[in-house]
């Protein structure tokens, strides 16, 4: 089996339904608090298949960390398991604090305890994924190179501070303990099952809901990115032939300004589901207060994990953002399950 944190949300959730897809996959034991990120309706295509095992907890719940490792004995961690939106922590740094780094250190201390019980083979063999960001790296200037793995950690948001000390509590537990580690930093993902409160889910609902479609600034900052499936395929690559302690930067090579990431949406929209009254979505553009601490540009140098274990991502953003906007045109009724009470809560307090 294998242990993957943080399974019922954006990222966890899709590779979850990635891993299952393959009929000669193992059994996932999935550990999720269920915070308002987390979703079983994203999981509910897995309802009868006996590989899949959803628990709900904490990830610094040493007490069930430790029964679930001894009962289920994985073979390797996956920890997605974070808060993970900047404009979140901006408001309330406390629970990215508790999980990202309290959290980690939790998990950290109770897979130890396992790992350092478990016999050869299973202890060589055994694998820590830990899923990052590329946010810890800072901001970067418009000629600057793209991130490598080596480059500075300058984290600007409570965000991404709390995700580089947990990349440095990793770290130190591979150098300190020989906890067999493995880290992947990787750049804006996007697709099917991302909660609409991130830049290209929300833009996608906004205009189809006849909403404004908000743009932080000038909307010229730039991200690069990462299809969620390209994603998860990078990190099954990496937990089989990853290189033990190593950081893989993970990037789709598809550097874009908001602004240009929001009117390709709305290209797409007049041509998939047009207007009522025939208007170009473009017309829903608006452009509100910029984030505080606004980091200007992330770009990700991903030649290291193509070198040296051969993956390369198979979308580009073209490709990417069609079968996005596809999906979310395809599944209503997932849309209805998220666009809730809590999160209405969180479209008044962070855009009125
Ligand atoms: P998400 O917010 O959609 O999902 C996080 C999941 O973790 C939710 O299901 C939530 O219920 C769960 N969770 C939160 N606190 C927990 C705790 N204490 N114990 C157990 N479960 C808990 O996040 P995501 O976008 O899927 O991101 C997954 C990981 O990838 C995170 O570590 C994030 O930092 C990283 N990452 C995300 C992106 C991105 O663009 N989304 C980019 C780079 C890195
Ligand atoms: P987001 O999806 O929150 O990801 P991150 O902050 O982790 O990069 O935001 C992506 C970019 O879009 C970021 O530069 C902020 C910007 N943005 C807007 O312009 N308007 C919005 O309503 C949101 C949510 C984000």
């Amino acid at each position: 089996m294998i242990l993957v944190t943080g399974g019922a949300g954006f990222i966890g959730g899709n590779f979850v339904l990635d891993w299952l897809a393959n009929p000669q996959a193992e059994g996932l034991i999935n550990l999720d608090k269920l915070t308002y990120a987390g979703n079983l309706d994203t999981l509910k295509s897995l309802k009868d298949d006996p590989r899949h095992l959803f628990i709900h907890g904490d990830i610094g719940d040493r007490v069930l960390v430790k029964r679930l490792l001894e009962e289920h004995r994985p073979r390797a961690i996956i920890n997605f398991a974070a808060e993970s939106h900047v404009d979140r922590s901006i408001h309330g740094p406390s629970d990215f604090v508790q999980t990202n780094i309290v959290g980690t250190f939790n998990l950290l201390e109770s897979v130890r305890e396992y790992w350092n019980a478990l016999a050869e083979p299973s202890k060589s063999q055994f694998r820590f994924h830990h899923v990052s960001t590329d946010e810890v790296y800072g901001s970067l200037g418009p000629h600057d190179p793209a991130f490598t793995e080596t480059h500075t950690y300058e984290p600007n948001s409570p965000y991404s501070a709390s995700k580089a000390a947990s990349d440095h509590l990793v770290r130190a537990w591979f150098h300190t303990y020989g906890l067999p580690v493995l880290t992947t930093n990787c750049s804006n993902n996007y697709g099917p099952y991302h909660f609409p409160e991130k830049l290209i889910p929300l833009v996608i609902l906004n205009a189809l809901n006849g909403k404004p479609l908000p743009i932080y600034g000038d909307g010229q900052q730039i991200r690069d990115w990462l299809f969620v499936g390209d994603h998860c395929s990078a990190i099954r690559e990496v937990l089989a032939k990853g290189k033990l302690g190593e950081t893989y930067n993970i990037g789709g090579w598809n550097e874009k300004a908001n602004l240009d990431v929001v009117k390709t949406i709305c290209q797409i929209l007049d041509e998939l589901k047009p207007r009522a009254d025939n208007k170009a979505y473009i017309e829903q553009i608006t452009f509100v207060k910029d984030r505080p601490g606004h980091d200007r540009r992330y770009a990700i140098d991903a030649s290291k994990v193509e070198r040296e274990l051969g993956w390369r991502p198979n979308e580009t953003f073209e490709t990417g953002i069609r079968k996005t906007v596809q999906w979310y045109l395809d599944n209503p009724i997932w849309v209805e399950g998220v666009a809730s009470g809590s999160y209405r809560d969180w479209l008044h307090k962070q855009y009125d």
